[in-house]
């Protein structure tokens, strides 16, 4: 009889605890998700499976992403009515009824992507087209077609963005973006374009912006529209690029051809604004030199260009790719990953404005250093991976590389540089000539007459900050290599020998050097240990892949943050003192793969504070030649150390004695049987008193 009210009260209790979670998911779902902030209602991941019908009527900007609405009814948004941006992300759509915009005069915005608009496209387009106002659509993700795509912009005169990105358009002809005469910015990246009529952007005379990147086309001709400012067709399957060879001025400032398959320098306007041309990763080559231009008539590709029942013939002379291109405003050219050869005489000339060039991974062998070529204003030159093994300079020429900041001559292969090279380039900061069987100036006094260009000279390089000479085979370093510079960054790793037992030939750069690499350079202490200390304001050293028995000095240099001593012979850990002085600053250390003895490592958690030792699961040290990890390392190791060093010759001592002292009784014995007489000989000689 007792349980009945327990009963009863647990049954109440339990309804009254599913009540609440029913109702508590009704209200969460409408209101309290929500964030408003000035007009602005931010519902993104709300679990809605509708419109929310209780936020401020005065709604500007409402934000749904990622809620589940699958529809947009009819009258979803009739409580908004000034709303003026609508961002629908990733909702499933599929529906959105005719009506659902009606009245929704001052939208401009809407964001619709990744949804599936593909499902009833015709009553989705119907919608839009009641918003006249509508400035930037997003119909990215919503596996459209061609047509669809047309459908649904049609008529939507005030556009000024579109983005149909990751949809499923292949050919766009002369309708599909018809009467969008204030489009200024069409996004078509990553669809499967494999063709565009002539007249598909006709009638877009505000157009400037046009994305066609990770498409299929595989060639552009009588490229025409003169208003674009930015046109990107990377990632697609080019092999030809040929802008009208009429004389209209052209407004384009950037162009990306990346990636693609162009074999030629593409055929570029006559007149353009053109600052900014990307073709890395193409195919391209320059071809002249390759032939003997004795009839270049016969070097010409003609293009038949067919529009409807007409056709045009064009003909293009392909030994003069660039001649006629307008490339006077250019700055920033990229021709990475190409195949070319050699560069055209008077091709840089034609780039005054030229301050980037990227020549990296293509197949130069020499390279003519002349008047305005590279024009003075370029900073920075990447001429890295290529097989240059020859830089010419004209004799005479001053001020070449005035503005030069940056040099890659990474991976060549050059002996050396012309003198006088660097002798303008009072700009420079960075030179990379890593990977080249370079020597340094001066040679040591033995090698002296192998002529005074054979050696590149960095003395008194005023502005060079950071110098990399990774894997340049150098030649021990002499003591003046880099007087006169104020090097911040220097990276010799690579060079077996190259300080021969010590950093002695690195003082001049001392005080000024933050980030020093000196990996793989055969570097040991087994006299002396190495001294950083006059090198105040070392950040980053590397050590690693060296003999190092002792770990290095670091007295006074406060400033290092990071050490790295992997793969060296170390077999102790500093003392504690040491730690202590170098974890004012200490944040990183590497000390893996060095052969430790298990009893020197003691009072390592000192330098694991505060988790500086970022290696640590994988330093191992060695205890009567086991190896364990640091880590397992038991606590009272220490004791079976001291143990270890101070009982062990007690314990060869107490083995021993046993031994002598059995060897010294038995001679005693032995002695005493047989040697009686000598005794007494002895005894007479000497005469002491006789016991016996
Ligand atoms: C919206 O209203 C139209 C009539 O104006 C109707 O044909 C359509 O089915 C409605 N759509 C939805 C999703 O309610
Ligand atoms: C688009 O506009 C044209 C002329 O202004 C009109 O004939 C056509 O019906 C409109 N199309 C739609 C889908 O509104
Ligand atoms: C061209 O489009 C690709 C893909 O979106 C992008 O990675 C690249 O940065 C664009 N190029 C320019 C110059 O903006
Ligand atoms: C170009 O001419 C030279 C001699 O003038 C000849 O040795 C060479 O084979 C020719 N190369 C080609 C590609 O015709
Ligand atoms: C063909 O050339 C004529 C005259 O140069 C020009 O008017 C016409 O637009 C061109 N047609 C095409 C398809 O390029
Ligand atoms: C091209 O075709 C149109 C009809 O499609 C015709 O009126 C015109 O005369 C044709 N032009 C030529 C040059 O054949
Ligand atoms: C060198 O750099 C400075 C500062 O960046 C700049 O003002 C100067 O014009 C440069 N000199 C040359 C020759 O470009
Ligand atoms: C020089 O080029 C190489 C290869 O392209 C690159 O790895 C390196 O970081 C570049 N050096 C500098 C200083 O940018
Ligand atoms: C390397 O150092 C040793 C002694 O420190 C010296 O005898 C030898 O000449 C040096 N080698 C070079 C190449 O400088
Ligand atoms: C430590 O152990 C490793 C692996 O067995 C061995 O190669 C190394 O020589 C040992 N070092 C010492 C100092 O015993």
């Amino acid at each position: 009889m007792e349980l009945l009210p327990l009963w009863l009260c647990l049954g109440f209790h339990f309804l009254t605890v599913g009540w609440r979670y029913c109702s508590g998911m009704a209200t969460a779902a409408s209101q309290r998700g929500c964030k408003l902030v000035d007009g602005v209602a931010d519902c993104q991941g709300q679990n809605l499976a509708s419109v929310p019908s209780n936020l401020p009527p005065h709604l500007q900007t409402l934000i749904l992403d990622a809620n589940p609405l699958k529809t947009l009814g009819n009258h979803s948004l009739q409580l908004y009515p000034v709303l003026e941006s609508l961002s629908l992300h990733s909702c499933h759509l599929e529906h959105i009824g005719w009506d659902t915009f009606l009245g929704q005069a001052r939208l401009h915005s809407l964001a619709l992507p990744d949804n599936y608009l593909s499902e009833s496209y015709r009553e989705t387009a119907a919608a839009l087209h009641s918003l006249q106002a509508l400035r930037r659509l997003d119909l990215s993700g919503n596996s459209l077609t061609e047509d669809m795509a047309a459908l649904m912009l049609q008529n939507l005169s005030s556009l000024e963005s579109v983005s149909l990105a990751r949809n499923t358009i292949m050919r766009l002809d002369d309708s599909a973006f018809k009467g969008l005469g204030h489009l200024k910015e069409l996004d078509l990246q990553r669809n499967y374009i494999f063709e565009i009529e002539g007249g598909a952007f006709e009638g877009l005379t505000k157009l400037r912006h046009l994305n066609l990147a990770y498409n299929n086309l595989p060639c552009i001709v009588d490229f025409s529209l003169t208003e674009l400012q930015s046109l990107n067709v990377s990632y697609n399957a080019l092999e030809w690029f040929l802008a009208s060879v009429e004389e209209a001025a052209f407004e384009l400032e950037t162009l990306d051809l990346s990636h693609n398959q162009l074999l030629f320098f593409p055929l570029l306007p006559q007149s353009s604004k053109l600052h900014t041309l990307l073709l890395r990763d193409n195919n391209m080559g320059f071809y002249r030199d390759l032939y003997n231009a004795s009839s270049p008539q016969e070097m010409v590709a003609q293009f038949l260009l067919v529009d409807g029942n007409v056709t045009n013939i064009t003909t293009i002379n392909l030994w003069e790719e660039f001649a006629s291109s307008d490339l006077a405003d250019l700055r920033f050219l990229d021709m990475s990953q190409n195949q070319f050869q050699y560069l055209p005489d008077g091709f840089l000339k034609k780039m005054p404005s030229l301050s980037h060039l990227n020549l990296n991974q293509n197949c130069l062998m020499t390279l003519h250093i002349r008047e305005h070529e590279p024009p003075g204003a370029l900073m920075e030159l990447d001429l890295s991976q290529n097989q240059l093994s020859e830089l010419h300079l004209t004799p005479g020429l001053t001020g070449c590389l005035r503005s030069l900041r940056s040099f890659n001559l990474s991976s060549n292969q050059l002996l050396h540089v012309p003198t006088g090279l660097f002798a303008d380039a009072n700009n420079i900061t960075t030179v990379d000539m890593s990977h080249n069987q370079i020597s340094l100036c001066p040679q040591p006094a033995g090698l002296d007459h192998v002529g005074p260009t054979s050696c590149v000279d960095f003395r008194n390089m005023a502005s060079l900050r950071s110098l990399s000479l990774k894997g340049c085979a150098l030649g021990a370093l002499q003591d003046c290599s880099f007087q006169g510079t104020a090097l911040t960054h220097l990276d010799l790793s690579g060079n077996w020998g190259i300080l021969n037992g010590s950093i002695a030939p690195l003082q001049n750069i001392a005080p000024t050097l933050q980030v020093l690499s000196l990996r793989n350079v055969g570097l040991s202490s087994s006299f002396t240990e190495l001294d950083f200390s006059g090198f105040r304001n070392l950040r980053d050293l590397d050590l690693s892949g060296n003999s190092l028995t002792h770990f290095p000095r670091f007295r006074g240099s406060l400033a290092l943050q990071t050490l790295d001593l992997r793969r060296n012979s170390l077999r102790a850990l500093p003392q504690r003192a040491v730690t202590a002085q170098l974890l004012t600053s200490l944040r990183t250390i590497y000390l893996s793969q060095n052969p430790y003895d298990c009893c020197a490592v003691e009072g390592w958690e000192a330098l694991q504070h505060p988790h500086t030792i970022t290696d640590l699961a994988t330093i191992t040290c060695n205890l009567s030649s086991k190896v364990i990890r640091l880590t397992d390392l038991p606590r009272g190791m220490p004791q079976d150390c001291k143990w270890e060093r101070v009982d062990m010759s007690l314990l060869y001592l107490v083995l021993i004695l046993p031994s002598c002292l059995t060897l010294l009784v038995a001679c005693t014995v032995i002695f005493l049987t047989f040697k009686k007489p000598l005794l007494q000989v002895i005894k007479s000689r000497c005469h002491w008193p006789s016991i016996y």
